[in-house]
């Protein structure tokens, strides 16, 4: 009888972490063509690239020069600006072991690019905690925030939440509502772009919201003054968004603003999310819904994403990203 009550929980556990696993292990497939699943939007994978850049690189207004290799260097990304934001911490621009450097996936205003996360204007507070959440493994994102938080002292990580504090949050999302998108892939740093091989072609946008760089180069070069992505998202999801948002999906939910603040602007430690990037949205509620983002604070999410679809978070994805972040300030 023991034996068996063992084997059951044995198999329950393998079924908990298969599915605790599922979005991360979505297979890659190089060069061959690729079926979205229903969730790929808000987990991109990686399935082609654009041709390497070549010789140095420059961007309107700053006086540097990198190459392709430096740009892309996790441990030493490019400071295009280095007048423009406040001294930063070393770790922001100089990665160490497996603490890679901020700078490169989240930029140096904290801006951050869809596959990363949005730092700027939090509370230094959240950040902290998100920073111990990864740590513990109590949030998870195996490739990359759980060995960098892993490397870091308290004291670097509450002196880069402090740096990321001080950042005004910037627009990065323009949200253009189609029944056609334009055909993209995934390339490399899991960024969506529009296909080169398919220029002017479209196919249904489905149940997705698909994030391209406005200005390709730019972004490619990740240059802060041009981080700004094209969000192709299904026709009235925005307008189902806000009714979502604000109603508190007329009783499956709680309206967000209830925590979020006014505007959706951030109200102490519970984090902004007007013009958050969308698939970083989509993914943190599928996370909270499925428990793989289940810090002490996370808790309160729970009701709040139980019976989300996942058409829902699609919608509130949208809608939220549509806000301008610097066109009202949070409640403190
Ligand atoms: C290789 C890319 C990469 C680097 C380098 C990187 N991050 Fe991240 N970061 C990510 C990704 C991807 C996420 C989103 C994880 C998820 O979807 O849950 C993230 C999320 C975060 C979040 C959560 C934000 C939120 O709104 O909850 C914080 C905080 C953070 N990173 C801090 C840092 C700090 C500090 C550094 C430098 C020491 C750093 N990151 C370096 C990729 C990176
Ligand atoms: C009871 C309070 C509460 C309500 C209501 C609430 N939230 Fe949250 N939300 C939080 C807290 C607290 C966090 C931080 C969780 C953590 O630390 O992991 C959070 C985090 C989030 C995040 C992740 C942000 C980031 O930067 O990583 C998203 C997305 C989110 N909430 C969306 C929503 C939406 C959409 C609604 C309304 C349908 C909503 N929340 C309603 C308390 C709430």
């Amino acid at each position: 009888m023991k034996r068996i009550a063992f084997v059951l929980v044995l198999a329950l556990l393998a079924v908990i972490s298969l599915r605790a696993q599922q979005p991360a292990a979505a297979p890659t497939f190089p060069g061959q063509a690729f079926q979205p699943g229903p969730r790929e939007w808000a987990f991109p994978v990686i399935t082609g690239g654009l041709p390497p850049e070549q010789g140095d690189q420059k961007v309107p207004g700053s006086i540097k020069t990198y190459t392709p290799q430096q740009i892309d260097d996790l441990v030493n990304p490019p400071d295009w600006f280095p007048e423009s934001h406040p001294p930063a911490p070393a770790l922001v621009s100089k990665g160490r072991g497996g603490a890679l450097a901020c700078g490169s996936c989240h930029l140096f205003n904290g801006s951050g690019h869809p596959e990363s996360a949005d730092l700027g204007g939090y509370m230094a507070d959240y950040f902290v905690q998100q920073m111990q959440d990864f740590r513990s493994g109590a949030r998870k994102d195996a490739a990359r925030m759980n060995g960098i938080a892993k490397d870091l002292s308290d004291q670097e990580i509450r002196e880069l939440a402090e740096y990321f504090a001080q950042m005004k949050p910037t627009r990065t999302t323009i949200v253009k509502e189609v029944s056609m998108a334009p055909k993209t892939f995934v390339g490399g740093g899991r960024m969506r772009f529009l296909d080169p091989k398919a220029a002017g072609q479209t196919e249904p946008i489905g149940l997705r919201i698909l994030e391209v760089p406005e200005d390709v180069e730019r972004v490619r070069h990740r240059d802060p003054n041009a981080n700004v992505f094209i969000a192709y998202a299904p026709q009235g999801s925005v307008a189902k968004g806000k009714a979502f948002v604000e109603s508190g999906g007329g009783g499956k939910s709680v309206a967000c603003a209830t925590c979020h603040g006014d505007n959706l602007m951030g109200l102490g430690n519970v984090p902004r999310l007007a013009g958050v990037h969308p698939a970083y949205l989509g993914r943190q509620l599928f996370l909270f819904k499925d428990g793989t983002r289940n810090g002490i604070d996370a808790q309160l999410m729970k009701k709040a994403v139980a019976q989300m679809t996942d058409q829902d978070v699609l919608n509130i994805s949208a809608y939220l990203a549509s806000l301008d972040p610097t066109k009202t300030t949070a409640t403190k």
